[in-house]
């Protein structure tokens, strides 16, 4: 399953999706500029990125804790902003779109 991912830059990666990983998992093996700096603890949300609203309403919706942190973030858009390693990617996230944010 593949996983679509626009940089900060407005550059468009497609990678191979591991089903056995996060979603900030998957992004931190390509290499992808994400800082996920708790590990995926959900205790940083430096792994934040944007989720295409087509998808955003087809993954489990967040956690309290997550949903705390998001609403921290400056760039915190109702919908579509998750932390990336609370998202277990699995094979119906085929063509999954997210969009990552400048680093801090
Ligand atoms: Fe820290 Fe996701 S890696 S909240």
């Amino acid at each position: 399953p593949t996983i679509h991912v626009i940089d900060a830059d407005g550059a468009e990666h497609v990678l191979e999706g591991d089903v056995k990983a996060s979603l900030m998992e998957n992004l931190c093996d390509h290499d992808l500029p994400l800082d996920a700096d708790c590990g995926g603890s959900c205790a940083c949300a430096t792994c934040h990125v944007l989720v295409d609203p087509d998808w955003a309403a087809r993954l489990a919706t967040p956690s309290l804790d997550e949903q705390a942190l998001l609403e921290e973030e400056a760039s915190y858009q109702p919908g579509r902003s998750r932390l990336s390693c609370q998202i277990d990617f699995r094979a119906e996230l085929d063509g999954l779109r997210v969009t990552l944010l400048p680093r801090r």
